[in-house]
């Protein structure tokens, strides 16, 4: 949540910034902000709501602004103060000499506040961070050095922060540090670069260096200085990053969360790629550094995620109990950490992230590794915070996920907890081979069928229309495609605003059935196999109701035309497969039914791709 960008160097660092901070968008966009040195003055330019009313008024004063090559930028996604001019980043100092964008939380913020305060600060905005611009101004006063400013700085402050500053009187210098939320600085020939993430850097450079927490770096065009939190001197891995800036492109979608359902043939053919050979050949996976006897002595694996991360590990429930005998827990990190767990050394515990920065689930990997637990992460980013908590890291391959809503990195963990499942499952040899065979035949021709789903999509358009005015929608499933209703509705609500639930199709009765009647579209979601009469008795029970019935189905029963307004036919495939597939028509109706009524696609109201608060 928030971004920051930093830049240093000879070009003009405005556009940079602003370029930086568009990639950086899906980080939240409540309001935004850069600091610049101009002519030797810090000028700050701030603008409430979307990025593109802060392009407005660089636009404005372009000629001036455009002089300037030091500058830091920051996307809001508020938590301390409302999303308002004052309370948008940079903050500064009394005298208005130093800037800092932030991104995370400063926990004591209330009692520096305090203690500032009667040292003579005035305080301009209700958030955390001006605490810290006041504090390194302080700090500033008795060193006159900046990066010492900054460290001693740092030993005041509790809380998670990725931080950029920079002073009007150390000219050509950022200062950069990070606790518990990311940053990484992207190495130029004469000029330097620091953000949130890679999308900000990766038009300009590919060689980057992750820093870890408290450590301090400071960058001039042509050098950058690495100190731990004791003034240590260190030295720091440059990596070559693996993205392309194409990633960032649309590629002539209208938008990305478009383009992303459509690479998710190609995200299945990534995921599979060198770890499933042939269906007679064991599954490859380096990856997982768990002793095979290990895996054998494991009693109980706890998988912890949130969001549409925790609707991949729900399915990965069903698929390892299935396989492998094994009981699963499946839980939100947010609740998993606040109770007693009975976590042991002969848990597995898998943590599921698409960003691998979720502050609750990074925590909670964090509790069950100090019980000795082995942990395994399946990340899309293996240069995340969490990928670096792991014992056994499982990368999901989806490239870089612009769109808010998630749907490809989704694809990509489904497939993952197949192959985990298989995996063990031989490893156990807990499955008949011919049975891991079909299966393994099954994920190989999968890309050809959610080809064939995208390919029929006006009809998936056409359903989308017809119910793009209804106020609330409900999806019942039953067995692995319950997570399917889950996260249909969640896909729905987040970008259409529509009030939409998943229920278990048993459940119905139990108490949603009173909400039935003309209004209310059903969604069914009836897949061949052990419960596909059972959902059909619950959908004639919702029909009785007088809901607008859909079916989601790949059976060719005839029957369904009667029971159901609109069918959504996709190909036959296998119940324990059938998630994989069946998620991307409804992927695509919560697609349409946002485009339909206007609504940001990519980046909905109140939310941000990468939740680094608790
Ligand atoms: C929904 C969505 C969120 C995330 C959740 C966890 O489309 O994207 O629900 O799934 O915030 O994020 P990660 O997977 O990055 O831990």
């Amino acid at each position: 949540m928030c971004g920051i960008v930093g830049y240093i160097g000879k070009k003009s660092a405005v556009d940079i910034l602003l370029e930086g901070l568009t990639n950086l968008e899906y980080r939240g966009y409540d309001s935004s902000g850069i600091a610049l040195n101009i002519d030797n003055k810090v000028q700050l330019y701030k603008a409430a709501g979307k990025l593109q009313n802060l392009k407005n008024i660089v636009e404005k004063n372009y000629s001036e602004i455009s002089k300037s090559t030091i500058g830091i930028g920051h996307i809001r996604w508020a938590t301390h103060g409302a999303p308002t001019i004052e309370n948008a980043h940079p903050h500064s100092c009394n005298c208005g000499k130093v800037a800092v964008v932030h991104n995370g939380i400063i926990e004591n913020y209330k009692e520096l506040r305090e203690k500032l305060e009667k040292n003579g600060c005035t305080f301009r905005s209700q958030t955390d961070t001006e605490t810290v611009a006041h504090l390194v101004a302080t700090k500033y006063g008795e060193t006159h050095d900046l990066t010492e400013a900054v460290r001693l700085a740092t030993k005041e402050i509790e809380g998670a922060y990725a931080l950029c500053v920079i002073h009007q009187d150390v000219k050509n210098t950022i200062v950069a540090t990070r606790r518990n939320a990311p940053l990484v600085v992207g190495l130029g020939d004469g000029e330097n670069f620091v953000a949130s993430d890679v999308p900000a850097l990766i038009q300009y450079t590919k060689k980057a260096m992750y820093l870890d927490d408290n450590q301090i770096v400071t960058l001039t065009p042509d050098s950058i200085k690495l100190i731990d939190i004791d003034n240590n001197p260190l030295s720091q891995k440059v990596e070559t990053l693996p993205w392309e800036p194409v990633a960032l492109s649309k590629m002539g979608y209208k938008h990305f969360m478009l383009k992303e359902i459509h690479e998710q043939p190609d995200v299945v053919r990534n995921v599979l790629s060198g770890k499933l050979r042939a269906i007679d050949e064991n599954i490859t996976l380096n990856e997982v550094t768990l002793d095979k006897d290990k895996i054998k002595d494991l009693n109980r694996i706890q998988i912890v995620a949130c969001g549409t991360s925790l609707h991949a590990a729900m399915v990965g429930k069903y698929i390892i109990e299935d396989f492998c005998g094994i009981a699963v827990d499946v839980e939100p990190s947010s609740e998993y950490i606040y109770r007693k767990t009975i976590t042991d050394k002969n848990t597995l515990v898998i943590g599921v992230s698409q960003s691998g920065e979720t502050a609750d689930t990074i925590t909670a990997v964090r509790q069950a590794k100090c019980k000795g637990s082995h942990i395994l992460i399946i990340t899309n980013r293996p240069d995340s915070t969490m990928a670096r908590e792991a014992d056994s890291l499982v990368p999901v391959n989806a490239g870089i996920e612009v769109s808010v809503a998630a749907t490809k990195s989704y694809m990509a963990q489904l497939i993952s907890f197949y192959l985990i499942a298989i995996y063990i499952a031989e490893v156990k040899n807990s499955m008949p081979a011919n049975e891991l065979a079909d299966l393994k035949h099954e994920l190989i021709v999968l890309p050809q069928k959610i080809e064939k789903v995208l390919a029929h999509k006006e009809d998936i358009q056409k359903c989308a229309k017809a119910f793009s005015s209804s106020k609330d929608f409900i999806f019942i499933a039953r067995g692995i495609n319950f997570p399917t209703a889950l996260e249909g509705a969640l896909k729905l609500k987040e970008i259409s605003y529509i009030n939409a639930t998943g229920y278990t199709a048993g459940e119905l009765k139990h108490g949603p059935i009173a909400m039935l009647d003309e209004s209310m579209p059903v969604l069914s979601i009836l897949m061949s196999g052990k419960v596909y009469d059972k959902i059909l008795s619950n959908s004639e029970e919702a029909k009785a109701r007088n809901a607008r019935m859909i079916a989601l189905t790949d059976s060719e029963d005839e029957k369904l035309n009667e029971l159901f307004d609109y069918i959504i036919r996709i190909p036959e495939i296998s119940e324990i497969l059938s998630p994989a597939l069946s998620i991307v028509p409804l992927q695509l109706i919560a697609y349409y039914i946002a485009e339909f009524l206007g609504k940001d696609v990519d980046q909905p109201r109140n939310l941000a791709k990468s939740v680094t608060v608790e």
